[in-house]
């Protein structure tokens, strides 16, 4: 759906080799992503969506928010029972989920240590860079690895994003819960996985994924 997370993937796999994590996100939080890409020759492509990640029961949900090109759509990973459901429209599509992993940053070097906010409400903030063959990338995380924001700078490509209204913990677990269209046979498309959307993101930054 996004080509530019499958160039990401293409990345990934040249940090594999070494990969070591600095940190791993909280293992439950809520939050919103903002990722901005530009690849030359067109224009720049925004993506919201709030997601809600849960490394505990290893249960993910997204919904990504209606923009210029996608209309907006839902997903659930549930990779405890193995399953996923993608849906807009009426329709679902429904696969298996793959192995679960932990949202972690490769290990890099520590480039700039800053602050965000207004007092009293200052953060403390870290910024790593990775090197690739192909990309620079570099993220910038807050009190217990709480991503902020990544920067993915490639030959042919750059990607912002952004997390914000960040909570910790599941307050709404209902999100983890499917609608009956995924479970009904009219509605329901049993379909060829797909790498999730903020897994290709997490890949960049040395999530250890096998890629096609
Ligand atoms: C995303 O936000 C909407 C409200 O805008 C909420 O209804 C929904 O449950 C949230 N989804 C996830 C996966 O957090
Ligand atoms: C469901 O799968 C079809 C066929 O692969 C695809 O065209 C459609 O965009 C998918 N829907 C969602 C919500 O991802
Ligand atoms: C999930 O299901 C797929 C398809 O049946 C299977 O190939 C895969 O090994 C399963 N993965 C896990 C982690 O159970
Ligand atoms: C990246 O740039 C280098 C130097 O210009 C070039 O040799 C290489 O083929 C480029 N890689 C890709 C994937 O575009
Ligand atoms: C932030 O979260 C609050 C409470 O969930 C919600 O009302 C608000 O719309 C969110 N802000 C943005 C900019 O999405
Ligand atoms: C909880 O999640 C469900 C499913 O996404 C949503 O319909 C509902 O509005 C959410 N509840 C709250 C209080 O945000």
């Amino acid at each position: 759906m996004y080509t530019i997370f499958l160039l990401v993937a293409l990345v990934a796999s040249s940090f594999l080799e070494t990969v070591q994590f600095q940190c791993c996100i909280p293992s439950q939080l809520e939050t919103y992503i903002d990722e901005l890409s530009f690849v030359p020759g067109a224009r720049g492509r925004n993506v919201v969506q709030n997601t809600s990640y849960d490394a505990v029961t290893k249960r993910e949900a997204f919904h990504v928010f209606d923009n210029t090109i996608n209309n907006g759509y839902d997903v659930i990973y549930d990779y405890r029972a193995n399953m996923s459901y993608m849906w807009s429209r009426g329709v679902c599509n429904v696969s298996y989920a793959g192995p679960f992993h932990e949202f972690c940053f490769a290990e890099g070097k520590l480039v700039r240590k800053s602050f965000m906010g207004v007092f009293p409400e200052i953060t403390k903030l870290n910024t790593y860079m990775v090197a690739g063959k192909r990309c620079h990338a570099s993220y910038t995380v807050g009190k217990s690895c709480s991503p902020v924001e990544l920067e993915m700078n490639c030959n042919d490509s750059l990607t912002l994003t952004r997390f914000y209204n960040m909570t910790l913990g599941i307050k709404n677990e209902s999100v983890f819960t499917p609608p009956k269209i995924c479970f009904k046979k009219e509605s329901r498309r049993i379909i060829a996985h797909q790498t999730p959307l903020f897994f290709r993101t997490a890949a960049m930054f040395g999530t250890p994924l096998e890629f096609p």
